[in-house]
């Protein structure tokens, strides 16, 4: 009997993320995922599983608009032990720490489903920061068997919090993966692209979405793009918008009158990671794209005031400002003027991140720690 994996994801970077493992797992023996998706996402989602050609088993549809955190949780715990219990899981992967990685992990748990949490040991110390992603990847630790590290950096951290060196593994970031799939198959997503580059103008890639970021501190990053606008007519600036109609709101109040400025619907995946490459600066408070536009070459400045993800900063090629617009316009500008000091944070290829093995490393440590033979029924041998 193969190892039954259920993968359960439900946000675009979650679906990223756990791309590289389900097609690892697709293609060796012994081993099946069982993808099953809570639907989080609607929109996004969909593109990045054609893209991916993941096709779901389970579809558990919960995405309603300006929905709870808590009426969201409450829905997937309810709804995905069914399906969990029919596929006759063995292990349940789950990645990061979005509302459907903690719920998953919870439901796992309760059935006593062994969990493997891909991205795990990120933390910036602050509960409200990101939130409630700091939360959720925190609660996910206790209710995981195994920890797939993305760095060393974060392994250290669920040592520190006493985690058995035994259940955690140093990956590297399966994002990369993802990102190398991408580049490495161009035909896998044909490129074409929505969004008019200008070539030789100084272009900005702004993203922005997280909840605590809503409201003001959004309007004051919105504000620095107008001012930095205002000061630079050759500048470029492109947004793609989160459909969440709060984000949206904000940017066209500050900036729909911008000829430089072009507000746009989500990119599809190829295209974005196309647009990071060729952007002269990306400004974000996104997980994913702090780890990719770094191993892309493109210097990035972080729209938050901590980040869990220190390796690009250690490395130099990035930088937290905040959402203080005076800062954001002194370092634009800094970046934007002195060539020398844009020169020093593009390091293109590098690897703090990871450099494309990690699904392989999960699916070894999958397989490690649950041996599977072919005439004994995987789940009589969950350790934990
Ligand atoms: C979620 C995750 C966040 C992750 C982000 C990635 C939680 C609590 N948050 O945030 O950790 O970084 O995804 O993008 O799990 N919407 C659509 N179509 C879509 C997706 C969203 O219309 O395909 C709109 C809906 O109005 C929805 C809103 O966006 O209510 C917010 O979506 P939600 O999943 O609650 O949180 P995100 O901000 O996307
Ligand atoms: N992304 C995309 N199109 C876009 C914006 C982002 O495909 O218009 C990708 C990006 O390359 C990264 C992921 O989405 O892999 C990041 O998602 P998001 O910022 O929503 O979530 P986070 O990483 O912050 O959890």
């Amino acid at each position: 009997m193969p190892l039954r994996v259920g993968i359960v994801y439900g946000t675009r970077p979650e679906a990223i993320k756990l791309a590289p493992l389900v097609l690892a797992l697709d293609a060796a023996s012994g081993v099946e995922p069982v993808v099953i998706t809570t639907g989080q996402h609607r929109d996004m989602l969909d593109e990045i599983n054609g893209l991916f050609g993941l096709r779901p088993r389970h579809n558990l549809g919960i995405m309603r608009p300006g929905q709870r955190l808590t009426t969201m949780a409450s829905r997937i715990i309810h709804e995905l032990r069914k399906p969990l219990l029919d596929e006759r899981v063995d292990v349940v992967v789950v990645q990061g720490d979005t509302t459907t990685a903690f719920a998953a992990a919870y439901t796992a748990a309760c059935e006593r489903i062994p969990v493997a949490h891909v991205e795990a040991g990120l933390r910036t110390e602050d509960r409200f920061e990101p939130f409630p992603e700091e939360i959720n990847r925190r609660l996910i630790t206790p209710l995981a068997a195994l920890h797939f590290a993305a760095t060393a950096g974060a392994a250290a951290n669920l040592l520190a919090e006493g985690v058995p060196s035994d259940d955690v593994y140093v990956t590297g970031n399966t994002v990369i993966d993802a990102l190398h799939l991408v580049l490495a198959h161009p035909g896998r997503a044909a490129y074409h692209p929505s969004v008019p580059f200008a070539e030789g103008h100084p272009t900005l890639l702004l993203t922005m979405h997280r909840r605590e970021s809503w409201g003001a501190p959004m309007a004051r990053v919105a504000a620095a793009v107008a001012e930095l606008c205002r000061a630079r007519p050759a500048l470029r600036c492109v947004i793609p918008l989160h459909p969440n109609p709060d984000v949206r709101r904000v940017f066209h109040r500050h900036l729909s009158s911008f000829a430089q400025v072009l507000l746009c619907e989500p990119l599809r995946y190829a295209e974005f990671i196309h647009l990071m490459h060729r952007a002269t600066l990306v400004l974000t408070d996104s997980g994913g794209v702090q780890e990719e536009a770094p191993t892309l070459g493109t210097p990035v400045l972080v729209l938050r005031d901590r980040t869990e993800r220190p390796e690009g900063v250690a490395a130099g090629c990035a930088r937290l400002v905040g959402t203080d617009p005076a800062l954001i316009v002194k370092e634009v500008g800094r970046l934007l003027d002195d060539p020398r000091a844009y020169e020093a944070m593009r390091r293109p290829g590098i690897t703090c991140y990871g450099n494309g093995d990690a699904a392989a490393r999960c699916l070894a440590a999958l397989r490690e720690r649950w041996p599977c033979s072919p005439d004994e029924p995987a789940g009589l041998r969950m350790s934990r």
